[in-house]
């Protein structure tokens, strides 16, 4: 047996033992080469429907599609071969009915791989959870501030400031833990709200913007690396890579004009039989 193929993928199982123990380390995850270097450090990666805004440009994840999902989702499976993939449920895809919900769901399950999907999950959608988890899909719910809500909230705001709002984000994180949801994200809540929310789940709390009171922990990537221009308070940022980039195409730019790239070094030439003296590899 190849020292390969004795790499086992963690299972959802190992997600929900980490509400006992060590923080769970999350990031978002859309393509193979990026899922292949962040694999070995990360408990979970997500297939997050931010894709829309830190790839494809739009302003917020309501235009995010199925076919999105599945291409990046794919693309993260065969990146990564030791965390737990989960990828996310696009707007309408699981809001009208439990059926419809279930067609997607598995959907995404047969044409990626994963282990998992997540539903930004409002009370309404413990039925769908409930429903998906019976049929044999894993659900991770999504409470606090649900980006795909933002129409209604009227931006990107932290959830929870008063009483009402507080009691809602409680309700949600109740309903998805009943509905049979392995663990769920919170996103932008105080502290002491994330805190009773995962003192009272017997499930993982995986928080973004949520306090280090959460059983883990989960950042968009290209936030934590510096890649993407808006970075909201609770973000830290690990690098700078939006100026690495920049640096890098710069210098391409200077050789590329003063005529000294390409060089001998990288360039073919035809040997003396007349074939391509092509590099090794
Ligand atoms: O889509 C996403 O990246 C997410 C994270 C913010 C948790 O849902």
């Amino acid at each position: 047996m190849s020292a390969q193929s004795q790499v086992r993928r963690k299972t959802v199982r190992d997600i929900i033992a980490a509400k006992q123990g060590e923080p769970l380390v999350c990031l978002t995850a859309y393509d193979a080469p990026t899922a292949a270097i962040m694999d070995p450090y990360c408990d979970l990666l997500l297939v997050g429907d931010s894709v829309g805004m830190v790839v494809h440009g739009l302003t917020s994840t309501v235009g995010v599609t199925m076919e999105m999902m599945i291409l990046h989702g794919q693309a993260v499976m065969r990146g990564s071969d030791r965390a737990f993939v989960v990828v996310d449920m696009p707007f309408g895809s699981y809001e009208t009915s439990a059926d419809q919900a279930f067609l997607n769901a598995s959907r995404i399950m047969k044409e990626t791989g994963c282990q998992a999907v997540k539903i930004e999950s409002g009370t309404y959608a413990a039925h769908q959870i409930e429903h998906l988890v019976e049929r044999g899909v894993p659900v991770m719910g999504h409470v606090g501030l649900r980006p795909q809500a933002i129409n209604v909230v009227g931006g990107f705001k932290a959830q929870g400031r008063d009483e009402a709002e507080r009691e809602r984000v409680m309700e949600e994180a109740r309903a998805a833990e009943e509905a049979g949801a392995f663990a769920i994200v919170i996103e932008g809540v105080a502290e002491d709200l994330a805190d009773e929310i995962t003192k009272t789940l017997s499930i993982p709390t995986i928080g973004i913007g949520a306090s280090a009171s959460c059983d883990g922990q989960i950042l968009v990537t290209q936030d934590m690396l510096g890649i993407f221009d808006w970075t909201p308070k609770f973000v830290r940022r690990y690098g700078d890579l939006q100026s690495e980039i920049a640096k890098s195409v710069e210098a391409y730019a200077r050789d590329v004009r003063a005529r000294t790239f390409p060089a001998e070094a990288e360039t073919y030439k035809l040997s003396g039989s007349g074939k391509a003296n092509l590099p090794k590899g």
